[in-house]
């Protein structure tokens, strides 16, 4: 099978980036991880990527208006002949003309179950809500706050000794799982969206 050539975009300490990176040495996903971007100069994420030998961008934003920054970045993916975006832990939002560029081509992880917890504090909103089961949601990203097509979620039970940090901890790891299962699944041409769903072949 071909490989899909990936974007990365980060600005956190890239965690997910790692799983997704080291899933991919091991063989186990059909991509080419052509670069990975950042909003934030000081992302462990670009060091994550120069390790592995990666291309690692930032893009600094400062001074900018929404669709130049953008538009730096669209230039590196079409150099790069990108052709899935993957956004782990990129907090910033994207104007629906960039959206509309990668329609059903970009994902986006989510620590929460959605539509519950949408919005930039998925553990903290779960944990202080005392919900009994949270996880995590991978989708499609449209023009909504996480509120696109959901590709696949697996759920993290809360348990009664649980800290907010060890109920943090086990759900990062079952994010590393879910992400690179959700970009298998799109490498393989197996998502079918049909409207608000997604339908995965066999
Ligand atoms: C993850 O919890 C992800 O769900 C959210 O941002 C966080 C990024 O973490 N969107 P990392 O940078 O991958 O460690």
């Amino acid at each position: 099978m071909s490989k899909t050539n990936v974007a990365v975009l980060v600005s956190g300490s890239g965690t997910n980036l790692q799983s997704i990176i080291d899933k991919t040495k091991a063989g186990e996903l059909p991509i080419e991880i052509k670069v990975v971007i950042s909003n934030v100069k000081e992302a462990y994420a670009l060091e994550r990527a120069q390790k592995a030998g990666i291309r690692a961008e930032f893009i600094d934003p400062k001074g900018l208006k929404r669709e130049e920054h953008e538009e730096k970045i669209l230039t590196i993916l079409k150099e790069e002949n990108v052709e899935l975006i993957v956004l782990a832990g990129y907090m910033r939002l994207m104007t629906p003309g960039f959206i509309k560029a990668y329609k059903n081509k970009m994902i986006n992880i989510h620590p929460a179950l959605l539509p519950s917890f949408a919005g930039t504090h998925g553990y903290e909103d779960a944990w202080e809500y005392g919900v009994k089961v949270s996880g995590c949601t991978v989708h499609f990203v449209d023009e909504g706050c996480d509120t696109g097509p959901i590709i696949l979620q697996k759920t993290n039970e809360i348990r009664e000794d649980d800290t907010f940090e060890s109920f943090k901890e086990r759900g990062l790891k079952i994010e590393h799982e879910a992400f690179p299962e959700a970009i298998k699944l799109f490498c393989e041409g197996k998502l079918e969206i049909e409207g608000r769903k997604v339908r995965i072949k066999k």
